[in-house]
């Protein structure tokens, strides 16, 4: 296919701006599969909500810029997604990745940028802050991990991969976590993989 078709990927690697609030093991996942010379994407910067993330440890190791917005600082939420949206287009980015972000965002930041979550359940089950507590509580026998399109609601865009975890035996809230990380990580490349190879969502 010729790469001048609308929609193709055009060579040039989808940029992105990845905001954490935590660990950033599926900030990492992404920044592994991007330092090859011809990866198809690039983290241009990396953004949380708060200070002292390994997110942003993760990043700055591996010399991407960063940035903090924390939301007490702001006089008014408005004022932290403004601010948020500025340092976020300061990096340029084709797509925001939010990645264990734990902020809802506001719409200065959806007004100017696409943006994908990651999400520790099979959405529509178990939204919110604590999906993985919410199905293991529940007794659900499987749960898993769901990427989607960001819109205003709270873990509500349109769905575009999930993975399927067993709940086993035994389980607690963090080995449970941890093997839905597995698979998230996983999903997160291969989505954002997809993303940048077909970029005819930008046109949408
Ligand atoms: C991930 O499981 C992500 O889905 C979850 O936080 C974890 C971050 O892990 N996000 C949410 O629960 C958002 N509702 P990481 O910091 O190791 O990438």
């Amino acid at each position: 296919m010729s790469s001048d078709l609308p929609g193709h990927d055009s060579g040039t690697p989808l940029g992105l701006v990845v905001l954490v609030s935590g660990s950033g093991s599926n900030l990492q996942a992404l920044i592994d599969a991007s330092a090859s010379a011809d990866a198809p994407f690039r983290v241009r910067a990396v953004g949380a909500d708060r200070d002292g993330t390994g997110g942003v440890e993760r990043a700055e190791r591996r010399g991407i810029p960063t940035f903090v917005a924390r939301v007490q600082d702001y006089v008014t939420r408005a004022d932290w997604d403004l601010d948020l949206e500025r340092q976020v287009s300061a990096a340029r980015p084709d797509l925001v990745v939010s990645a264990g972000f734990m902020k809802v965002l506001g719409p200065a930041v959806l007004g100017a940028h696409r943006a994908v979550n990651t999400h520790p359940a099979l959405l529509p089950s178990f939204p919110g802050a604590h999906a993985v507590r919410d199905a293991l509580e529940h007794g659900v026998r499987v749960t898993g991990c769901t990427c989607h399109w960001v819109d205003a609601g709270v873990d509500t865009g349109p769905i575009i991969d999930q993975r399927a975890v067993r709940v086993e035996e035994g389980d607690t809230l963090e080995s449970l976590h941890e093997r839905i990380k597995v698979q998230e990580r996983r999903m997160l490349v291969d989505v954002v993989g997809r993303l940048a190879a077909d970029r005819s969502w930008q046109n949408a």
